[in-house]
């Protein structure tokens, strides 16, 4: 029966009643994690045989480049067809970083903020304020790198079809503000594929800042754990087409592919910003490891085996978003106060609770053992100011665990509500 149209004997009772549940669940002592979206265990030793990849050194060799050695800054030619192959670019427009896609986000940002974009007037520290656009609920690591270099973050609504590109449109007026983040295909948290039409209308942005810039991070590209590959448009070249040619930087790792941490990132951008960026990571290094490089290529060799590969984490990961869905549906659907996405990919799923109550909602999930990604982490600043949103991850945990985290999850959803309603 909904929470709001009980009444007050009814909630007082239905309070009595969760709370016994909860009381049972501390009992246990749990412990239990849905906080951050790591592949489970069970994943990993799917791909695992990629460890073994390698056996004869003369297997370091490609295109007359010695793996082994210094060189090839923008990374190995086959790492760079591999990338352009899977997300539907050039060669030339790729740039392999490290093992993390987030340190080239953040060395993209700290060199306009050091020296400038190459359509920079002057590198951003110099401007009086700089303001970048956080649509939310989105990705905390992201917004923190622009607040880590002192940007004002603003806020933008998040729409079933990617963020309010309205709003979107009028704020870029403004000359203060230099880029904005967005997760296009599987968005963290909300699982949302942007619209062909939120595309185009990104590509066909008119910014008052020459050198204004899309941190197109492209994370979940090929990460669908339920149906087939979903087909999705290459920013680079429509932002050509529109003659906004340098106006975006894509991103992507093999993190969720291969192993986090120690797999391969790429940056795509126009060959003329991988021309000036190359230039200014060259001070900072001789080149990545293409040892690794080469190991992924081997492995993955092209994009569609690679979503051959992402067929077997879909066959871990499907039925753990499934357990979410299913709990969810049971515990809380009836209940009325909240409302949460269906994703077939990426690593999330965010759930919008009864306004004002995810902070206690969460501490409660704490008292009782599970531990969940903090309450306003998906906002910029870490703030929600309706306090509802609450981004659950269901990889880690094997199923088993996961079912109990999300029956004590629920539970301390609906004390937190009930709280509320009683006050
Ligand atoms: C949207 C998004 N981008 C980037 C990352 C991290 O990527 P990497 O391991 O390549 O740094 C994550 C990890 O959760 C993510 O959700």
């Amino acid at each position: 029966m909904s929470y709001i149209t009980m009444t007050k004997e009814q909630l007082q009772k239905e309070y009595a009643l969760q709370t016994a549940r909860f009381d049972a669940c501390k009992a246990q002592n749990l412990k239990l994690n849905m906080a951050r979206g790591k592949p489970g265990a069970d994943q990993l030793d799917l791909i695992s045989d990629m460890l073994g990849c390698f056996v004869d050194p003369k297997e370091c060799f490609t295109d007359g480049i010695d793996a082994r050695n210094y060189g090839e800054l923008a990374g190995l030619p086959v790492a760079r067809a591999y990338w352009a192959d899977v997300l539907g670019c050039k060669p030339a427009q790729t740039f392999l970083g490290g093992s993390s896609s987030l340190t080239l986000m953040h060395d993209v940002i700290a060199k306009a903020f050091s020296h400038g974009l190459l359509h920079s007037e002057r590198p951003w520290c110099k401007e009086e304020t700089v303001k970048f656009l956080c649509p939310s609920p989105g990705y905390d690591r992201h917004f923190r790198i622009t607040e880590f270099f002192g940007a004002e973050l603003i806020t933008v609504p998040m729409t079933a079809t990617g963020p309010n590109m309205d709003v979107v449109e009028e704020l870029v007026k403004d000359p203060q503000v230099k880029g904005i983040w967005c997760v296009p295909k599987y968005s963290n948290p909300d699982g949302i594929i942007y619209s062909d039409d939120t595309i185009r209308r990104f590509a066909n942005l008119k910014p008052a800042a020459p050198d204004f810039t899309i941190m197109w991070d492209n994370a979940y590209c090929v990460h669908e754990f339920d149906g087939e590959f979903v087909p999705f448009a290459d920013i680079i070249s429509l932002c050509e087409e529109a003659g906004n040619p340098d106006m975006v930087f894509e991103f992507a790792s093999t993190s969720k592919i291969t192993f986090p941490g120690a797999g391969i990132s790429v940056m795509a951008s126009s060959e003329a910003n991988i021309a000036y960026l190359t230039k200014m990571f060259g001070v900072q290094m001789i080149s990545h490891d293409k040892i690794n490089q080469l190991r992924h290529v081997k492995y993955l060799k092209n994009k569609t085996h690679t979503l051959e590969i992402m067929k077997k984490h879909a066959s871990v990961l499907g039925p753990k978003f499934r357990v979410v869905a299913t709990v969810l549906d049971k515990e809380i659907a009836p209940c009325g106060f909240a409302s949460w996405n269906a994703p077939k990919g990426g690593y999330f799923v965010s759930l919008n609770t009864m306004e004002g109550t995810a902070t206690r909602a969460l501490a409660l999930c704490e008292e009782a053992g599970v531990v969940m990604t903090p309450a306003g982490a998906t906002f910029p600043y870490g703030k929600e100011p309706a306090d509802s949103n609450i981004r659950i991850a269901p990889s880690l945990p094997p199923v088993a665990e996961l079912e109990k985290a999300m029956e004590v999850f629920c539970i301390c959803l609906k004390i937190a509500a009930l709280e509320k309603l009683l006050k």
